[in-house]
């Protein structure tokens, strides 16, 4: 590699229902993302996934990214976003084309993806991603990448992701107003998958859950390519509200009681010395013991965890889940969550964390930057082949200060 070798940098933005994580990845000389730049705020502007204030999310996207700017010292102009809400729909479809040359090119993968993404879709509702899932030439299942191969028929079979536009819109929005361009929009799931499974899992089939703040996301791949997504609007804020509501305690107390001293399980926690839980108003402080809470918090975990089996039976793809369920997101930090879910999943659980990134120790501890992570892999995969100084910042005191980088993308056009 030359020693002249520009930088590239990679820019991501998490907007999530209990937090913004800004992150500016650095591709490396190898290739791998190191992170550089690292920024998070808490953000009460959204609810479920979805932008329900502008300006409190407008101010928290700001925090986080004028924080991970600062750790980076550069300047942010464009980033890849994720986006989730239960307004996203997701189905499979197939498309058919005759090819033009007896020999398939680009031009005739292009041409039976559109004819696959052609469906009826709500007036209200716009594409998000058409991901390929294999390719048939005559007959011929199973295949990856036709360019080059024979065949007068072409079939293409595809995930597509839609969500609503003034979802999207007022995501954009609340960007924009940051002074930032959104490269491209990507369903927080892909992402978080991205970050999370390796090769491998996705080949022999695995459900990726990603519990959040406001929203459980759903992932299964199977044979190597993405099968079905969901989303259920069971996730961490509901736990807490349960707690508030049991013990009679303002949301912020629950918040904090649940991350010190939360259980999924009761069984798993040992009879320890209590600890208080202020009142609302004027009631007294009381003190409760972490089995109480325990017991709170498991209904609520039993009960996602059971929408998740449904889902995944509905998709008719329960079966199809050889490797199991992997869990990220916040709340995959719970005690006692992953065997929980093993027991209401009856399949093998394990917990994802961020893979194949370097730089910050703590983004690859926490499943709850999965999402981010994932979003800068997406980015890195994105990126024009031999493109430098590119990924939508310029580091400051650069001769090149105004330039816009990045490339501004439709979000409802590309493909993944
Ligand atoms: N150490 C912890 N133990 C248990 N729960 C935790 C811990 N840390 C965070 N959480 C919970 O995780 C949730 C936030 O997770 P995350 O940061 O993944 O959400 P988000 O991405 O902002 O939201 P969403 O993806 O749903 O829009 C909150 O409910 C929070 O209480
Ligand atoms: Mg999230």
């Amino acid at each position: 590699m030359s020693k002249n070798r520009k930088p590239e940098y990679l820019v991501s933005l998490d907007v999530g229902t209990s937090k913004v994580a800004a992150m500016i990845g650095e591709i490396t000389a190898t290739g791998a993302v190191q992170i550089v730049g690292l920024g998070t705020a808490p953000t009460r502007g959204l609810k479920k996934g979805v932008v329900v204030n502008i300006e409190n999310t407008v101010e928290s996207i700001r925090r986080a990214v004028e924080a991970a700017e600062l750790m980076a010292n550069c300047r942010v102009r464009a980033a890849h976003v994720g986006i989730t809400g239960t307004h996203i729909r997701s189905l499979n479809s197939v498309g058919v084309v005759p090819i033009r040359h007896r020999e398939i090119t680009a031009r005739d993968v292009d041409a039976v993806i559109e004819a696959a993404s052609a469906m009826a879709i709500p007036a209200d509702q716009q594409i998000l991603h058409v991901v390929p899932q294999e390719y048939v030439v005559d007959g011929q299942e199973g295949i990856q990448d036709p360019i080059g191969m024979s065949g007068v028929r072409l079939e293409a079979k595809v995930h597509m992701v839609t969500g609503t536009l003034s979802a999207a819109q007022n995501l954009y929005k609340c960007v924009e107003r940051c002074g930032l361009t959104v490269e491209r929009l990507v369903l927080q799931h892909l992402a978080s998958a991205d970050a999370v499974l390796s090769p491998d899992e996705r080949d022999l089939g695995i459900c990726l859950v990603d519990i959040g703040g406001g929203t459980c996301d759903i992932a299964v791949y199977k044979g190597g390519s993405i099968r079905h997504t969901a989303v259920i609007p069971i996730a961490g804020d509901l736990v807490t509200s349960d707690i508030a509501v049991a013990f009679r305690t303002p949301a912020q107390h629950a918040e904090a009681i649940k991350i010190k001293y939360g259980c999924a399980l009761p069984e798993l926690v040992a009879h320890d010395a209590p600890f208080d839980v202020p009142g609302v108003g004027e009631s007294p402080t009381r003190h409760l013991s972490r089995q109480m809470l325990a017991e709170v918090m498991r209904p609520r975990f039993e009960e996602l965890f059971r929408y998740v089996r449904k889902e995944l039976h509905r998709a008719d793809l329960y079966e199809l889940i050889a490797g199991g369920v992997v869990l990220t997101g916040g709340v995959a930090q719970t005690p006692g969550v992953l065997e929980l879910a093993e027991e209401v999943l009856e399949v093998g659980v394990r917990l994802g964390l961020p893979q194949d990134v370097t730089g910050i120790d703590e983004v690859s501890r926490s499943p709850a930057y999965s999402t981010g992570v994932g979003l800068l892999l997406f980015a890195r995969q994105q990126r024009p082949v031999g493109s430098y100084g590119n990924g939508g910042m310029r580091r400051l005191g650069n001769s090149d200060a105004g330039q816009l980088f990045g490339r501004v993308k439709g979000w409802f056009k590309g493909n993944l």
